[in-house]
């Protein structure tokens, strides 16, 4: 693919079988051991499947489990932040050279799978990668505690996708917004974008998403709206209302010239600095050359300071990562200035930001109230609002 920047490792991954083959593994599944995944490892084998993990081709072994959460890197040398693992209790675990059939939660065949290792899960360390220190671990992170809840024993190998979606006829499935990297990098060659800057997002869109999105666009060729929609916590507002916001939005707001929108069918691991690298190696898969990291970027409670998101790239080789990350400061609508600046721009006078919390803006949702027209665009507000008078805007 000359002109678009290569994808991690090289070569991007192509796991999804077709025709006969798919066909052939169809048949040899049902006559294997069958593994139900969790959410997690549904979209984390979609990611593989369609190369978004790049280089990855499999779930991890115990080799690069251990170089992913010491140095920050697989045992080949790519930089690589979190493990991808695919973890089971011991009692199910099959043996090395067997293959098994890996089954959606909805029970949909997604992939068969040649296990090549078996090896103990050491959770506890896994989880230290959602840590700036181990005294941080209070028990209570969603990320860290949905590791030490998994599978004893994890399973090494590549897989072959039977099914990029498991449920093409749900809600969130958004087959028309649901590029994979290979297509988003089709989508950026026609267009002629050389530059095109990726921004990630697990929130309803806000003004202040709106316009590092506005700056970014500045200085690149295209941006691409990637919200994440796969596996969410709970109490986060769920994928359909997100991408309807989105989409009221663009419509309305963005030029349809240089903005696409589609979805990123990944879990959420709330693991601030470490998920950024980890978002950004995926929308390089995806072609994208630029990535977009805010203010406490895929943070969750006061795990982390604001900018460590960013503060972590300085000890990457960025000439190894290429995808550029773009640092925003903390941005928001000025009353002083009369629109949207940050600490950079305008300079700071106390309580001149119009600034809600995230439980804020839920109550003023749930009452049917829209937030200020500076935090929230009212296309927006009203899709959320919507979405709380039919009782379907949290993911239960
Ligand atoms: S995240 O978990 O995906 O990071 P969210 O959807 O809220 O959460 O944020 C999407 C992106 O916008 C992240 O890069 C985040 O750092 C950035 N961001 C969110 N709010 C602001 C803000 N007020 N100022 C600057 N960047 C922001």
């Amino acid at each position: 693919m000359p002109g678009l920047i290569a994808p991690h490792g090289g070569t991007l991954v192509d796991s999804i079988a077709h025709g006969p083959g798919r066909d052939a593994l169809i048949q040899e599944a049902a006559g294997l051991p069958k593994i139900t995944l969790s959410p997690k490892q549904s979209c984390d084998v979609e990611m593989i499947g369609v190369g978004a993990f790049s280089p990855l081709t499999g779930f991890m072994g115990s080799k690069d489990f251990a170089s992913v959460v010491e140095r920050m890197q697989l045992a080949s040398g790519e930089i690589w932040p979190i493990p991808i693992t695919l973890s089971v209790d011991a009692a199910s675990a099959p043996k090395p050279g067997s293959r098994i059939a890996l089954h959606a939660p909805n029970g949909t065949l997604q992939a068969v799978m040649t296990v090549q290792e078996v090896y103990p899960h050491d959770r506890a360390k896994e989880a230290t990668v959602f840590f700036n220190k181990p005294s941080d671990d209070d028990g209570k992170h969603p990320g860290a505690e949905a590791v030490k809840k998994e599978g004893d024993t994890c399973l090494a190998g590549p897989i072959e996708v039977v099914a990029v979606c498991a449920d093409p006829q749900g809600p969130e499935a958004f087959l028309d917004d649901r590029l994979t990297p290979a297509q988003t990098r089709a989508e950026f060659e026609k267009r002629g974008w050389k530059t095109v800057v990726a921004f990630q997002t697990r929130n309803p869109i806000h003004r202040a998403h709106e316009y590092v999105c506005k700056c970014a666009q500045e200085i690149t060729d295209g941006l691409l709206i990637h919200p994440l929609v796969g596996e969410t916590k709970s109490g986060d507002i769920n994928a359909a209302t997100r991408m309807k916001a989105i989409q009221a939005l663009v419509g309305k707001y963005f030029n349809p010239a240089t903005t696409m929108v589609s979805v990123l069918p990944a879990a959420m691991r709330y693991g601030g600095p470490r998920e950024a690298i980890l978002h950004a190696i995926v929308r390089k898969n995806y072609g994208c050359t630029h990535f977009i990291v805010g203010r406490d970027h895929a943070g969750v409670g006061s795990y982390y300071g604001t900018y460590d998101a960013q503060k972590i790239f300085d000890r990457l080789d960025l000439s190894a990562l290429a995808i550029m990350p773009l640092k925003f400061e903390h941005t928001g609508y000025s009353k002083a200035y009369g629109g949207m600046v940050s600490g950079k721009t305008f300079p700071k006078i106390e309580g001149d930001i119009i600034n809600l919390s995230g439980t804020a803006v839920r109550e003023m949702l749930t009452r049917g109230e829209r937030p200020p027209a500076e935090f929230s665009r009212p296309e927006v507000a009203d899709v959320l609002i919507e979405a709380a008078r039919a009782g379907t805007l949290f993911v239960p």
